[in-house]
Parts: C-alpha cells; sequence; structure tokens
C-alpha cells in the first residue's frame, strides 16, 4: 500500500521576505542593511514574487501540487502601528483567489519571521502590548480576506530561538548582534530594535503562546471558518550517550509549542535533518554523513520521527508544513523526497493523522543569514532575469501528487 488519503494535501511553501522582494518597511530589511550585520547579502528583489506570484502558482498547479503555503507580510499589511494599507490586504486577496482559480488551497501564514519595522522599535515580542498588536492585525486581515483562506497558521517556528540557542551554545556572534541591533535601533529612531530572533527567548516564548492562543480565538470568530494551527522547526532528537541532555533539549525546544498546537487545530512538523545530543548538549555532525549547504547531516528519517513525536504529544492533525534539502544537486533532492515521503507512509500506516505534505522550497529563494547561496527550491530562478526554470525534482513530486502515491 504506497497510497496516501483522499483529499491529501501536496504543496509546496514560501514565505513572504524570502521571495516578495524589497520588504523595506519590515525589521529584517533593516537587519540587511546596517553594518555590522549578520546576513551575509540583502534580500533585495528577492525573486519578485510579489509581482510574480500568479505565474509562480500557475507553475505548482500545473507541477500537479495542490497546495501553496505562503505567508502574508505584516509590514506591508500595517506599515504604521494601527493604519492599515487596503492596496496590500486587496494584494493579497488576489492572490488567494489566484489559488482558488488554480485549483490550489491556500495555506497562510500570518507571521513568518518579519515584523514591521514600528513593532521592532517599540520593542517587538518583549513589549507589553505586542500581543495587542498581533490580534489587531489578525482581525483586520480576516475581516478583509478570511472568506477565501482554507487553512492557516498563527506563526511559523516560532520556537527557533529555543532551537538556534542549543544548536549555537556559545557560539552565538555576541558582539555582531549587539552592534547590529544597537545600528537598527538608529535607523528606527529608537533606544531599542526587538526582532523576533534577537529577544530574550523565554520572554519571546511566552508572549508567542499567549499571542496564538489569542489571535487564533480571533480568527475563529472572524469571517471564514478555517482551521487555525502553529507551525514547529523540529530535528529528529537523538540521544547519544546515558547522560544525553535530549529530553531536557525536547521539553524546553518543544515542550511549550507542542502544548499550544494540542490546543488548536493542527500542528504543523517542520523538519530538515536530524540533531545527536550529548551530555553538553547539541553534538556537530557524525563524521562520514552527507551534509547539505546549509551542513546539516543528509537525514530524510528525522521527518518520520518528528511526526510521531508531535503527533504522539499533540494527538492533534498533522501536516508537514516544511521538509527540504539544500543542494546544487537536485538528484539529491528526489532521494531526498523519496525518503522522506517513505517514513510519512509509515506513519499513516500506523494509524497517525497525517494530512499533507508540504515541501520546502517552491523557489530557490533568501535563505536568511546565509543569502542567495543554498538552494532549497524545486523551482530555479535566475537573479537577473527572474526567469523560473522546473528542477526535475519539481515534476518529480508532482507526479507523486498527482498519483496520490509513492
Ligand atoms: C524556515 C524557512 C527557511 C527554512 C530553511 C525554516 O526554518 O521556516 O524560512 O528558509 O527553514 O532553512
Amino acid at each position: 500500500m504506497n497510497g496516501f488519503p483522499k483529499g491529501f494535501l501536496w504543496g509546496a511553501a514560501t514565505a513572504a521576505h524570502q521571495v516578495e522582494g524589497n520588504n523595506v518597511n519590515s525589521d529584517l530589511w533593516v537587519l540587511e542593511n546596517v553594518k555590522p550585520t549578520l546576513f551575509v547579502e540583502r534580500s533585495g528583489d528577492a525573486c519578485d514574487h510579489y509581482n510574480r506570484y500568479p505565474e509562480d502558482i500557475r507553475i505548482l498547479a500545473g507541477l500537479g501540487l495542490n497546495t501553496y503555503r505562503f505567508s502574508i507580510e505584516w509590514a506591508r499589511i500595517e506599515p504604521e502601528a494601527g493604519s492599515f494599507a487596503t492596496t496590500e490586504l486587496d494584494h493579497y486577496r488576489r492572490m488567494l483567489a489566484a489559488c482558488h482559480e488554480n485549483s490550489v488551497t491556500p495555506m497562510v501564514t500570518f507571521y513568518h519571521f518579519t515584523s514591521p519595522r514600528w513593532f521592532a522599535s517599540m520593542g517587538g515580542w518583549e513589549h507589553k502590548s505586542a500581543g495587542d498588536a498581533f490580534v489587531r492585525y489578525c482581525e483586520r486581515v480576516t475581516e478583509h480576506f478570511g472568506d477565501l483562506i482554507t487553512i492557516a497558521a498563527t506563526f511559523n517556528e516560532p520556537n527557533l530561538p529555543m532551537l538556534i540557542r542549543w544548536a549555537m551554545g556559545k557560539n552565538l556572534p555576541l558582539h555582531v548582534i549587539l552592534g547590529m541591533a544597537q545600528q537598527a535601533a538608529q535607523v528606527v529612531g529608537s533606544n531599542c530594535f526587538g526582532s523576533f530572533f534577537l529577544g530574550n527567548p523565554e520572554r519571546v516564548r511566552d508572549a508567542m503562546i499567549a499571542a496564538h492562543h489569542r489571535a487564533s480565538a480571533a480568527l475563529k470568530s472572524g469571517r471564514g471558518k478555517y482551521p487555525v494551527g502553529v507551525t514547529i522547526a523540529m530535528q529528529g532528537e537523538q540521544a547519544i550517550g546515558l547522560e544525553s541532555k535530549r529530553d531536557q533539549k525536547c521539553a524546553e525546544v518543544y515542550g511549550p509549542w507542542l502544548a499550544a498546537a494540542a490546543a488548536s487545530d493542527f500542528a504543523g512538523v517542520q523538519t530538515y535533518s536530524r540533531s545527536r545530543v550529548g551530555p553538553h548538549g547539541d553534538l556537530p555532525p557524525e563524521p562520514g554523513i552527507e551534509l547539505t549547504q546549509m551542513g546539516y547531516e543528509f537525514w530524510p528519517e528525522a521527518l518520520e520521527q518528528t511526526i510521531r513525536y508531535a503527533y504522539e504529544e499533540t494527538d492533534v492533525p498533522i501536516y508537514v508544513t516544511e521538509n527540504g534539502i539544500s543542494t546544487e544537486d537536485d538528484a539529491r533532492r528526489i532521494d531526498y523526497i523519496d525518503k522522506a515521503l517513505a517514513g510519512v507512509r509509515k506513519c499513516l500506516a500506523d494509524g497517525i493523522d497525517v494530512r499533507g505534505y508540504i515541501h520546502w522550497s517552491l523557489l530557490d529563494n533568501f535563505e536568511w543569514l546565509e543569502g542567495y547561496r543554498p538552494k532549497f527550491g524545486l523551482v530555479a530562478i535566475n537573479r537577473e532575469t527572474q526567469q523560473r526554470t522546473i528542477k526535475p525534482s519539481a515534476r518529480h513530486l508532482g507526479e507523486i501528487a498527482r498519483r496520490n502515491g509513492i
């Protein structure tokens, strides 16, 4: 039995800042453009998806995929606190309409790492009215185009700061981070700059969990009746040695957000690799294992493990909302997809309620601090001409989607 359940969602994902281009009103745009900065290059025009989304959605649908996961950009929709841009709300309404016209299910992320500049200048998630601001934005959005949303996530990987703390530990380049934040504060004319990545991970987490629950309630009482969940960054955690801190890591990094997902309509699992945890925390990759462009181990089997773990902890439907590999060798992507999907099949065979597989990413895009070097896309982008080229892996995944089976 290699089939998938009827109605299974097959898709690809993007995030606004990584693909739209010129997201000038966002906090990360500021951070990319100050000195010192942790970003190796600027996002600039990105994939010009802001203008080219009709073509990109057509490509996705043409491949045989039935779901597009994308984020809407708060910094565009609410360029100044409390002032909403109707033209931008209309823009995303058109994007949703384009999905429906192509028989593509839109899965909308309300927040994918970026905030408006004004939000950063007030201190970001650590400011006492941060949650109010986020809820107000969610209410306004769902009033404008909630009727066209099919499924939504409040936050993308809100647990990432915690995960980074385990992964980087003492290697965080604190002086650059501090210099960058100070410069950014100056640019926005404030004495602080609170970006999602820069704050105190515990305080940011607590504020975002509360905001997630309030925003979900607001979305559900608004226009449109769609399931609302949250997506979580998850690695296949492996304990090395009897003194391994693996369980402590899981409790810190995943525990609170899995609990939040358990009280939501679904959990989004986002997995790229495994991580080995020893007595002092994360260990480097195991010698001899193939590494991806990001330096992660090629470990597609991690997905099966994280789905099982997420389902055990939450008992709500699971969507794989991100899974992928950064590589110039598209044949490795095909192999990765096949192995990851074999794991999804095993989960389904064991009765786990997995409802979709959404690959990261539709396009080769702006990989945050790493810039444009890592290639996660099913579709390549010529950075000069913005021309799109479909890779064999895209056709491969599309075939699986059409067949609804491996
Ligand atoms: C994020 C994406 C990112 C991807 C690959 C996830 O952490 O949601 O924005 O590009 O992983 O690193």
